[in-house]
């Protein structure tokens, strides 16, 4: 048995869709720990290219149950186009799950997401206007709807009249027309018929999970300068994507979590705004951004670019535990004749740091680079270490010297077979 999470080692859109969907094939069970349909993991198979933002990338395996866990915030009505999309392609959604305990993000989440942005004016977050940060406020308010209430009428229209007075009060400060009540649980009622065979209690399938000894994997959402504590602060989501959180997100114990695999570029990207430190605004950055297609799969808002900030990987590993790095993306630096890694951080006092500070001070720092020599040879055909050009393997290995944690698998095309595991390099 073998409980591995997989979790972004960045700014989110490190590929962590593409690695789940490589590992699940020896998954007995996945489970989408945190997060929303903010997500967008890119899954290219002999299915065809799939964007995910809510069911976990092991669906394209029927043998594999699919959960989307606990500490989720679900949009019905996105979950359901996407379902549609999945079953108009031949995908089976058999094995697919969604735990009774997951929180529903409603119309006014998202409607509340676009008006807090507004409100923020030039401070604003970025936000996918997913209402991913409503949601998880109402969650922690205690003021939430969950999937499982979907299912109880009488329990839903208590909640809801105890609700959404609350609501509406924040809806009429913006000057936005209020909700009805009964409108409301007329579409909860709807999402509940048609959603309701899905919605399940956890626990019975991910302790018989566990003490089956079968193979879990805990699929994260964005990365760790996107969470919540750990990240550029207020520039973050508004959950856990580390670790730590897989075990609450998917209700399983934490000392089981034997392997926590970080997916990172092989340079970086972010998409919203916030410090970000190794950022190129020249024409490399824009060849980046062009060879590596970086728009966002949500959103399809143009991606910020950089080089790979062994500073954020590092920190990552630590906070994280990272047993491994799964690096992807290495073809996209093929055609670069000098690749450089942002090794440590300058503060305007000339005092140098090799570790993320606080997001003020992030915002001070100039990056310290290293130079390497490109390859400049297609990767993307090789399927071993082996395989890969000279100073390509030099280049990794500097990577993970400077990451702290060993290279795992390594990616050279978006497609499934287009990834490998390191074996004795
Ligand atoms: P996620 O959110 O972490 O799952 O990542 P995204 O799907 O948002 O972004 C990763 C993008 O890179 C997707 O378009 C993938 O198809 C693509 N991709 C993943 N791995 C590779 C790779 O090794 N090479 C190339 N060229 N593209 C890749
Ligand atoms: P995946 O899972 C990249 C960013 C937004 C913004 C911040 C907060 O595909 O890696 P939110 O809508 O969560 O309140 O936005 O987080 N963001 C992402 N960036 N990939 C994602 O998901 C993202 N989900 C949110 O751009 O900066
Ligand atoms: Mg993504």
């Amino acid at each position: 048995m073998t409980i591995t999470a997989v979790v972004g080692a960045q700014f989110g859109d490190e590929g962590k869709g593409r690695v789940v969907d490589y590992l699940a094939r020896e998954a007995d069970l996945v489970v989408r720990y945190q997060g929303g349909d903010n997500a967008g993991h890119t899954v290219v198979n002999d299915r065809g290219t799939f964007r995910l933002h809510l069911i976990p990338a092991g669906i394209f395996n029927p043998q594999t149950a699919c959960l989307v866990g606990t500490g989720t915030v679900v949009n019905p009505a996105t979950l359901l186009v996407e379902m549609d999309e999945l079953q108009k392609a031949g995908v089976s959604l058999d094995n697919l799950w969604l735990s009774d305990r997951a929180q529903v993000v409603m119309p006014y989440h998202r409607t509340l997401d676009g008006l807090e942005e507004k409100s923020r004016g030039d401070a604003k977050i970025g936000t996918t206007g997913r209402g991913i940060g409503p949601a998880y406020s109402d969650k922690a308010a205690r003021s939430g709807v969950r999937l499982g209430d979907l299912l109880r009428s009488d329990w839903l229209r208590e909640r809801l009249s105890l609700i959404l007075p609350r609501v509406n009060r924040s809806l009429e400060f913006f000057g936005e027309p209020t909700l009805n009540l009964e409108s409301l649980i007329s579409q909860c009622a709807e999402w509940g018929e048609t959603l309701g065979a899905r919605i399940v209690d956890p626990v019975p399938l991910t302790r018989g999970a566990v003490e089956g000894g079968k193979n879990i994997l805990l699929e994260g959402q964005l990365g760790v300068m996107r969470d919540i504590d750990w990240g550029t602060y207020p520039f973050v989501t508004s959950s856990h994507p580390i670790a730590a959180y897989a075990a609450v997100g998917a209700g399983i114990p934490p000392r089981l979590v034997t392997n926590v695999i970080g997916v990172a570029k092989a340079y970086a990207t972010a998409v919203g705004a916030g410090p970000f430190p190794a950022e190129l605004h020249d024409e490399t950055g824009a060849k980046l951004r062009e060879i590596g297609h970086e728009y966002g799969a949500t959103t399809g808002r143009p991606r910020r670019t950089g080089w790979y900030d062994a500073v954020v990987v590092r920190y990552g590993a630590w906070i994280n535990g990272m047993t491994g790095l799964a690096l992807t993306k290495l073809d996209v630096l093929d055609t670069f004749p000098e690749i450089k890694i942002c090794t440590a951080y300058r503060l305007p006092d000339g005092r140098t740091i090799d570790h993320v500070p606080d997001t003020p001070v992030l915002d001070t720092i100039e990056p310290i680079y290293e130079t390497w020599p490109g390859w400049m040879t297609p990767t993307t055909g090789a399927r071993s270490w082996d395989q890969l050009p000279q100073a390509a393997r030099k280049y990794l290995k500097r990577l993970e010297e400077v990451s702290g944690v060993r290279i795992q698998y390594v990616s050279v095309g978006p497609e499934r077979d287009e990834m490998f595991a390191v074996k004795d390099s």
